[in-house]
C-alpha cells in the first residue's frame, strides 16, 4: 500500500518486526466504525462523490459482516488492521476502496481506533466493578453484626464488624470507578482529522466525525492528537490502581484461609487440591489475582517506558502501546470476575473470627476510655492501668471479660462494676458510634447509602 517508491519488498524479518496485525486485529470493530464516520463524512462534505461514500460505506459492512463470521487472518504482509481492511475492502467493492484514505493518515486512525476500544474497556470494567460491590455489600448486610479482630501491624487491634471490614473494600472500589470514569471523560475527544500530524488542505468536518463517533469533541492540536497516548496511560494507571485493590483483598483471603487463622471458607467451585497432599484446599483464585497485580502494574510501566522519550510526533514505537493495554485488560476483567465470585460464595467462619477478636486483649481501649468517661482519668492514666490489666489477664491466660471485679480494682479502685459488660467485644463494637465507625448502626446506614447509589445507576 506504500510501496510507489520502492523497488524491492522487505525482509521476511522487516515484514515480522513492522507488523502489528497479530495483536491490532482486536481492533477491528473500531477500525470500522471510524471508517464509516469517516466516509460518510467525505461524501457529505463533497470531498468524494455522495455514491462512492455509499458503495464504500457498504463495503465496510461487508468487510465486518466476514471478520465476524470468519476472524480476522494474520496476514503480515498488510502489516496492521487498517490495511487489512483497506485490502478486504478493495477485494468487495474494486478500486474505489482506494478513495476511503483521503484526508486520512493511519497515524489520526490508530489513535481513533484505540481511543474507541479503550472508551469500551472502560465500561466494561465499571459494569464489572459495580457486580463486584454489589456482592461485597450483600455479604456486608449478612455480617453487619458479625464480631472479628481488626489489625493494625496483623496484630489484633480492636474489634470491628465484618460488614465494616467488607464496606472499606467497596469504598476503594468507589474510588476505582470514579479514577476510570475521570480517565473516560478526559479522552473522549476525537484524534481523526489531525492525518499524519499537521491536519489536512480538504474541508473535512471533525464535528461531524467526532460526533458520530459519540466523542464530546475533536481533539485541539493535530501534532498532539497523533502522538497522544494519555488516554491509554490513563486507563493503565487506573488498572494499575483497581488492581492494588483487588491484591490486598486477595491477600486477606489467602490469609483468612490458612489453618491458623481459619476465618473463611472457600467453596470447592473456587479451590484446588494439591496433587500430593490430598488435606489441601487452596486459594488459588486469590493467589493468582494477587499476581496478576503485578503483571498488570508491568503493563503500565511498559507503556510509559515507551513514550517517555519520544519527539512529536507519532514514532513506531507508539505500535507498542496496545500488547501491554489488551494484557492489562484481560487480566483486569478477570480478576474482577473471580474476585466477585469468591466474595458472592465464601463462608465466613463467624465463630471463630469472634473468638480471635476476644482472644486478642483487643477490648483494652475500651477499658481504657471507660475510665476516661465513668471516672474522670486522663487518657494517658487511663492508658497506663489498663497496661497493668492486660499483664495480669496474659499472665492467667484469661481474657479481660473474665478478670473478677476485685482484682481489677487491686490494680485500680476507680474501675467500676459495670466494667465488665463494656469489655465483651459486642459492646466494644457497638459503642464505636463516631461517623465512619465500625458500630453495627454505622455500617447498616453505609450499606444502605451504597444501595441507594448502586440502585440509582
Ligand atoms: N500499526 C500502526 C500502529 O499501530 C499504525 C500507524 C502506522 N503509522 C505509520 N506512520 N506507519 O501504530
Amino acid at each position: 500500500m506504500w510501496g510507489g517508491r520502492f523497488a524491492e519488498g522487505p525482509a521476511a524479518v522487516m515484514r515480522e518486526i513492522n507488523a502489528s496485525i497479530p495483536f491490532d486485529k482486536r481492533l477491528w470493530r473500531q477500525d470500522i466504525a471510524g471508517s464509516k464516520a469517516h466516509v460518510a463524512m467525505l461524501g457529505a462534505q463533497g470531498i468524494i462523490a455522495q455514491e462512492d461514500a455509499a458503495t464504500i460505506s457498504a463495503g465496510l459492512d461487508r468487510v465486518a459482516a466476514d471478520y465476524a463470521a470468519n476472524g480476522v487472518a494474520d496476514d503480515l504482509a498488510l502489516e496492521d488492521i487498517h490495511m487489512a481492511t483497506e485490502s478486504k475492502l478493495a477485494e468487495a467493492i474494486g478500486p474505489v476502496a482506494g478513495r476511503l484514505h483521503t484526508a486520512r493518515s493511519r497515524n489520526d486512525q490508530v489513535a481513533t481506533d484505540f481511543r474507541l476500544w479503550v472508551r469500551d474497556a472502560i465500561d466494561a470494567v465499571d459494569a464489572g466493578l459495580a457486580a463486584l460491590q454489589r456482592a461485597l455489600v450483600t455479604r456486608a448486610d449478612e455480617h453487619a453484626e458479625s464480631v472479628m479482630p481488626g489489625f493494625t501491624h496483623l496484630q489484633a487491634a480492636q474489634p470491628v464488624t465484618l460488614g465494616h471490614h467488607l464496606m472499606a473494600y467497596y469504598e476503594m472500589i468507589t474510588r476505582d470507578r470514579s479514577r476510570f470514569a475521570d480517565a473516560r471523560a478526559r479522552m473522549n475527544e476525537c484524534p481523526l482529522g489531525a492525518a499524519a500530524l499537521a491536519g489536512t488542505g480538504f474541508p473535512i468536518d471533525r464535528q461531524a466525525t467526532a460526533q458520530a463517533l459519540g466523542f464530546d469533541r475533536p481533539t485541539a492540536n493535530s501534532l498532539d492528537s497523533v502522538s497522544d497516548r494519555d488516554f491509554a496511560l490513563d486507563y493503565l494507571t487506573s488498572a494499575a490502581q483497581t488492581a492494588l485493590h483487588l491484591s490486598r483483598l486477595a491477600e486477606e483471603i489467602v490469609l483468612w484461609a490458612s489453618q491458623p487463622f481459619g476465618f473463611v471458607a472457600l467453596p470447592d467451585q473456587w479451590s484446588t487440591g494439591s496433587s500430593i497432599m490430598p488435606q489441601k484446599r487452596n486459594p488459588d483464585a486469590a493467589e493468582l489475582v494477587r499476581g496478576h497485580s503485578g503483571r498488570i502494574i508491568g503493563c503500565l510501566t511498559s507503556l510509559m517506558i515507551t513514550m517517555k522519550g519520544l519527539p512529536l510526533a507519532y514514532s513506531k514505537d507508539m505500535q507498542d502501546d496496545k500488547p501491554p493495554v489488551f494484557e492489562a485488560h484481560d487480566l483486569l476483567a478477570l480478576s474482577i470476575a473471580a474476585m466477585t465470585g469468591m466474595v458472592e460464595t465464601l463462608t465466613f467462619r463467624t465463630e471463630r473470627m469472634r473468638a480471635a477478636a476476644e482472644a486478642g486483649f483487643s477490648t483494652a481501649t475500651d477499658l481504657a476510655d471507660r475510665l476516661v468517661r465513668v471516672a474522670g482519668v486522663p487518657f494517658r492514666e487511663a492508658h497506663h492501668i489498663t497496661g497493668a490489666v492486660v499483664k495480669l489477664a496474659e499472665s492467667r491466660g484469661v481474657a479481660l471479660s473474665d478478670l473478677l471485679l476485685g482484682d481489677l480494682q487491686a490494680i485500680d479502685p476507680r474501675i467500676d462494676v459495670d466494667v465488665q459488660s463494656a469489655l465483651s467485644v459486642d459492646a466494644s463494637v457497638a459503642a464505636r458510634t463516631s461517623e465512619g465507625g465500625t458500630a453495627p448502626v454505622r455500617v447498616r446506614a453505609a450499606i444502605a447509602a451504597a444501595r441507594a447509589r448502586l440502585g440509582d445507576e
